[in-house]
């Protein structure tokens, strides 16, 4: 069996080394037209971080996974093909902002046609509005072919930084098809690959548009979590609760659960933010307004977050940041990944760039891609790997990304080597407050009261 997956991206790369390393029966071969990527996934350096996936890679580099940039060939010679392009917001026209930009999509169906000789099962991996298996069918099938195209819906959950193990050990693998004799057939083709490695009660059948419609509500009912402690740390800081301790109180309740409580600047990456998007625009296009503006409210949220921590860091900082050095420790949207796509520290760094703060940034594994990010502010932000030199001198820091490096600095050291008075802004509830505080910073940590040398 020959599998091809188009689209070498954050998504593409890991899930496709994973099917090779299990099933090295199957020769697995990943194309995208960005040449540089797929000469980047053959080399040492991979294009995208991700602990452990280098090992994943090498398993089965030049056994039975392939990356190449010859799309047609490996279209030609598939039985199956994953389609995982990007699916970004729209930035024109109509449904700007929201709708999602389905032209990737739609070229990829385009190119199967023209380049398939045999049946084909084509799965969707990209994160799609609900019933566009039913537009690529329309496109497959408007031609007289010889070929048969069964779509199905194949939505991927992994979490960047954790993809390696997600993608080993799945909480669900979900497979949508359509009940047709075809249908059932293609679905049990997949559901035999993934039966290699994950146990046959977390693969789950639906129909198609079932398939669709989790994903795009799995992100939202996530970042809704996220949004909702969020807007509870707000009102920790202003009454004296501290939303850990909320958090954690609520989250003990079995109903709840702890997971994705954590108060902080707000929900990052590719996803989150453009799938609720995709899932408002979808919405309204059904004139289900009253549920646009629900879902939509979780993204306001996010962006009130970022504007409330910007907001704090100039009135504690006596109302002025202006030509005060400010260093962001982390800019990647979340710990272990080098992805910065819609990080909170984007909107941040832009905005006390403009209120005329030199901006140092500093990450362990994002500064190329946060060099991209913020090209347009040029020599008004500065980048620094070592967080000990970007603290140098510095009015203030603050923490953007939750790396654990960042845990274990010599905050002492830092205090020392910063102008006084030294402040500390804890995007991510990750320091220790107190002994902060002690060594002389005055910290301000999202969703509790701050601690400050400042009125004594
Ligand atoms: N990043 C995540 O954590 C994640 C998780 C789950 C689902 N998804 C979804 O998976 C999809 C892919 O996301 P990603 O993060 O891997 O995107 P990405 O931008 O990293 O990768 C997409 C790749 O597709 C390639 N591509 C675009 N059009 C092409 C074409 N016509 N032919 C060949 N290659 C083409 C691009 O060059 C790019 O390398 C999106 O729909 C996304 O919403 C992403």
């Amino acid at each position: 069996m020959k599998i091809v997956c188009i689209g070498a991206g954050y998504v593409g790369g890991p899930t496709m080394a994973m099917i090779a390393r299990e099933c090295p029966d199957i020769t697995v071969t990943v194309v995208d037209i960005d040449e540089e990527r797929i000469l980047a996934w053959q080399s040492d350096e991979l294009p995208i971080y991700e602990p452990g996936l280098k090992e994943v890679v090498d398993e089965s580099l030049g056994r039975n996974l392939f990356f190449s940039t010859d799309v047609g060939k490996g279209i030609e010679e598939a039985d199956i093909i994953f389609v995982s392009v990007n699916t970004p917001t729209k930035t024109f026209g109509h449904g700007s902002g929201r709708a999602a930009d389905l032209q990737y999509l739609e070229k990829t169906a385009r190119n199967i046609l023209a380049h398939a000789r045999s049946d084909k099962i084509i799965v969707e991996k990209s994160t799609v509005p609900v019933r566009t298996a039913d537009a690529m069918n329309r496109i497959l099938n408007s031609r007289n072919s010889d070929c048969s195209f069964e779509v199905l819906s194949n939505p991927e959950f992994l979490a960047e930084g954790s993809a390696v193990k997600d993608l080993e050990n799945p909480d669900r693998i979900l497979i949508g098809g359509h009940d047709t004799e075809a249908g059932r057939k293609a679905m049990q083709t997949l559901v035999d690959i993934y039966a290699r490695w994950v146990p046959k009660e977390r693969i789950i059948t639906t129909n198609v548009w079932s398939s669709e419609l989790s994903k795009l509500a799995a992100n939202a009912l996530l970042a809704q979590r996220v949004s909702s402690i969020n807007s509870l740390s707000a009102l920790c800081e202003a009454t004296g609760a501290d939303v850990g301790e909320v958090a954690s109180a609520v989250g003990r309740d079995s109903r709840i659960g702890p997971r994705f409580l954590n108060a902080s600047v707000g929900f990052g990456g590719s996803c989150f933010r453009k799938d609720i998007l995709n899932l408002v625009y979808l919405c309204e296009s059904y004139g289900l307004h009253e549920l646009a503006e629900y879902w939509h409210q979780v993204v306001k949220i996010n962006d009130y977050q970022q504007d409330r921590f910007v907001g704090s860091v100039i009135s504690n900082m006596f109302n002025t940041i202006s030509g005060k050095r400010i260093a962001l420790f982390g800019f990647a949207f979340k710990a272990d990944t080098g992805d910065t796509r819609e990080s909170p520290a984007i909107r941040i760094a832009k905005q006390l760039a403009e209120e005329r703060a030199n901006v140092v940034i500093s990450d362990p594994r994002a500064l190329d891609n946060a060099r991209i990010d913020l090209g347009d502010l040029g020599d008004r932000v500065t980048y620094e790997e070592d967080p000990y030199r970007a603290a140098e001198e510095a009015h203030a820091l603050a923490i953007m990304t939750e790396w654990s490096c960042y845990k274990e600095l010599d905050y002492q050291r830092i205090f020392d080597s910063m102008l006084k008075p030294a402040f500390a802004f804890d995007g991510r509830r990750i320091l220790d407050h107190q002994k902060l505080y002690e060594m002389g910073f005055n910290v301000y940590s999202i969703g509790k009261a701050p601690l400050t040398h400042l009125d004594a």
